[in-house]
């Protein structure tokens, strides 16, 4: 008879969803911070990188608790996030709008993860696993915090420079 699957299941599956998709992001956000033309925008990025490589460390601490070796599983979902922000970085270079492509596309990839987090979050809660809930936390609150940085550079710099003719 199959195995019946259970919330243990569906969180160990997210987590390597989340792990998957934080390595890519990794990769992505140096690409990103490259290309991006105002000095705070790059400043974000780069900051989110520092932050991106502690979060996986976290990750692989969850993981721990869990008694699973850290092993990511494709995320279609990241990848087609991912696969648009190199869409703008391409069709938008050197052009006015490619910081507020860039900076939506990075708003996108925080969303994602704001989600995946907040599930796991409540999660690791009822299945009880304590530390996993004060990690998975900590990375909910960099993400947010990061998501708002975005919204107020779009709104203080980024949109009116996009509408520079
Ligand atoms: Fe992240």
């Amino acid at each position: 008879m199959a195995h019946e699957k259970t919330l243990h299941d569906l969180f160990r599956d997210t987590l390597k969803d989340i792990y998957f998709a934080e390595k890519k992001i990794l990769g992505a956000l140096p690409k990103m911070a490259k290309a991006a033309q105002s000095p705070e925008l790059k400043a974000v990025f780069e900051k989110h990188e520092t932050e991106t490589e502690k979060q996986v460390e976290r990750l692989e601490r969850v993981f721990e608790e869990i008694d699973e070796a850290p092993r990511g599983k494709t995320c279609d979902a990241i990848m087609g996030i991912i696969e648009e922000g190199q869409e703008v970085l391409k069709e938008y270079k050197g052009m006015p709008a490619l910081d507020a492509g860039l900076l939506a596309a990075a708003q996108a990839v925080e969303h994602s993860e704001i989600s995946r987090y907040g599930t796991l979050r409540t999660w690791a809660s009822e299945l009880g696993l304590s530390q996993s809930v004060k990690l998975l936390d900590a990375t909910l609150a960099e993400e947010k915090k990061t998501d708002e940085a975005l919204t107020k550079l779009a709104q203080s710099k980024v949109n009116q420079h996009a509408q520079a003719a």
